[in-house]
């Protein structure tokens, strides 16, 4: 059996799996978006949510069943998800090559609210797997800032603490009115994942397309 980073044993399935199996959930991460969405309510009927890195799909299936799958879900991951719901559209692919005019977004942008559960294959080396999820958490508020995003929308990202964590949330700060660092209990022990949350976004359409070659 593994350990974790803090050297405690690593338990595969533990409370939060059978806890997530048990609701009909596709992976325990919807834990901790349930976690987070207690406190800071992010779902509405009719909504528009944008889901990065949405495999196996549990994120999805939780914004689905907190709207009444009244809304507009639009997902994006290197691996296919496992669910099937009305009003959710899931493409394999990479969340880099996004962009903001993208013709698929067409009738949906921007949306209301962006969600980023996105994560490399985590290598061991700290400060690279770091730097490979704060470079994942810029891009998806890089999107926000190009139009994605409306103004007022809210957003979620995990990120682990460590190098670049700093230079992102003051980020954050500048293009949200609100934010937080968070750390669900959901979370397994050992693991420098966090959640930052940021609301009452302010930043929408503020940065320009890149110039072409
Ligand atoms: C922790 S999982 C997400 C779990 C998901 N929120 C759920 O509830 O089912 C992290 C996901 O990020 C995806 N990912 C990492 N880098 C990516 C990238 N550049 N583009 C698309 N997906 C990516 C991985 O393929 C993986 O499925």
């Amino acid at each position: 059996m593994g350990k974790t980073r803090a050297g405690k044993r690593y338990v595969p399935k533990d409370d939060y799996y059978h806890a997530a199996k048990k609701q009909g959930f596709v992976a325990r991460s919807a834990l901790k978006l349930e976690e987070l969405d207690k406190k800071f309510r992010f779902y509405s009927k009719g909504m528009k949510v944008l889901d990065l890195g949405c495999a196996p799909g549990s994120w999805l299936q939780y914004a689905h069943r907190k709207t009444t799958g009244q809304g507009l879900f639009w997902g994006i991951d290197l691996s296919p998800v496992r669910i099937d719901l009305p009003n959710v559209t899931t493409v394999v692919g990479d969340i880099y090559d996004l962009k903001a005019d993208d013709p698929r977004f067409e009738g949906i942008r921007p949306f209301d609210h962006i969600q980023s559960d996105a994560m490399s294959k985590t290598t061991g080396i700290s400060d690279a797997d770091c730097a490979k999820s704060v470079a994942l958490a810029e891009f998806a508020l890089y999107l926000g800032r190009r139009g994605l995003l409306k103004n007022g929308g809210s957003f979620v990202c995990k990120v682990f603490e460590g190098p670049g964590f700093t230079e992102f949330f003051l980020e954050m700060k500048k293009a949200f009115r609100r934010c937080s660092v968070n750390r669900p209990e959901a979370i397994r022990e050992g693991s420098r994942e966090v959640y930052v949350v940021g609301l009452e976004f302010r930043e929408s359409g503020t940065l320009a397309a890149p110039a072409q070659d």
